[in-house]
């Protein structure tokens, strides 16, 4: 066995609202090869298990009574390249924005729209990923995972084996706890078209004088609007928004928007409306607000932010009461994005 199990281990620096919990037993997976050894692990079966990526779609309430495995797994290859289209590979534990660089600086376009979003590779599927009008989906191939339970037996997945949705994939459902993501393959272009629609990006770029954009110009601009109202978790904890924007039947969508003419919303599949949560919150009053060390940022009223020092329990009643204030006023319920430990 070659990995090395610590007990009773911080989880602070481990996940992105700096939530200072502790793990029963952590380890670290830097090789596939590991995963045999791990699985048959006493502290495995022992359970329960917890696979870590960047910490940031999480929140930790207590301790984690289990064992917890920080998925580490490096590397990025080229798999196919057409001369026009690449297919590429990169392992579960790179950075995500590390390797939005990376591709971007190699030529290939088609991520540059989720520039700096937190996290690693292997997680961006799971909630599939979104920002400025594309998904994660949008780009990806294929997703390779090891089987759980066939002794990590690598199993890949196509794309539409993945049934991506809003913030939502099989890796939440059926295959949650059975398929880890080792690895994503994407496919990128040398000359895709670049998405500049969202009302945003084409403010940024205006604003920059820049009226032929390269996908660089692109992220740049992502990158510039994150930085202007999303709270960097290195200086202020959060783990990006904290509510999904709810998405309504057509018939509540039509009576709410009578009463709140201005509420930014988007049409969603089936003829539902999708409402802007942050909007919700905001006109609510809550942009801001704390009770003790826990906040709703005060540029963005979707996230949740820990001033320094709040516990899990903390973050988690500031939610309930914007739900309870949402629900109130507007009689919309809000559904947390991270997963709640
Ligand atoms: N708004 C307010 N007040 C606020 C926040 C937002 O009035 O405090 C309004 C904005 O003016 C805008 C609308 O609500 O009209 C939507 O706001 P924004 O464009 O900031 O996007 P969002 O819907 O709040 C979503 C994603 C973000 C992603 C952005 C950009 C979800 C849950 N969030 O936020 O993703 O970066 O769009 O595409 O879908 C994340 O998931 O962690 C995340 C940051």
């Amino acid at each position: 066995m070659s990995f090395t199990l610590i007990s009773e281990h911080p989880l602070t620096a481990l996940n992105t609202f700096g939530i200072a919990v502790n793990a029963r037993h952590f380890t670290t997976l830097t090789e596939r090869a590991d995963l045999p050894a791990l699985l048959t692990s006493e502290a495995y079966h022992q359970g329960p298990v917890l696979w870590l990526g960047g910490g940031s779609n999480l929140l930790f309430t207590r301790d984690y009574p289990g064992l917890v495995v920080k998925v580490a797994l490096r590397g990025v290859q080229v798999l196919a390249d057409d001369g026009d289209t690449v297919l590429v590979e990169a392992a579960a534990g790179e950075t995500w924005h590390d390797f939005v660089c990376h591709t971007l600086a190699e030529g290939w376009a088609g991520l540059e729209n989720l520039s700096l979003i937190p996290g690693t590779v292997g997680a961006a599927p799971i909630q599939n990923i979104g920002a400025y009008g594309v998904e994660v989906k949008d780009r990806l191939d294929s997703v390779v995972c090891a089987d759980l339970s066939d002794g990590g037996a690598e199993v890949i997945l196509a794309n539409a084996d993945c049934r991506f949705g809003y913030r939502d994939s099989v890796f939440k459902h059926e295959a949650a706890g059975r398929l880890l993501v080792t690895a994503v393959r994407f496919r990128l272009s040398r000359h895709a078209a670049l998405k500049t629609g969202y009302g945003d990006i084409q403010r940024e770029l205006d604003a920059q004088g820049i009226a032929t954009p390269t996908a660089q110009d692109v992220a740049r601009a992502v990158i510039a609007i994150r930085q202007s109202k999303l709270p960097d978790p290195a200086v202020l904890g959060n783990a990006g928004s904290f509510f999904k924007n709810p998405v309504i039947d057509a018939e509540a969508a039509a009576a709410l928007l009578a009463r709140f003419p201005t509420l930014p919303h988007y049409p969603a599949a089936d003829g539902r409306v999708k409402l802007a949560a942050g909007w919700l919150i905001d006109q609510a009053g809550l942009k801001g607000y704390r009770q003790g060390a826990a906040g709703v940022h005060e540029k963005q009223a979707l996230v949740l932010v820990n001033h320094g020092g709040a516990s899990g329990s903390e973050i988690r009643a500031l939610a309930q009461h914007v739900q309870d204030t949402v629900r109130a006023r507007y009689g919309v319920e809000l559904e947390p994005e991270p997963i709640v430990l």
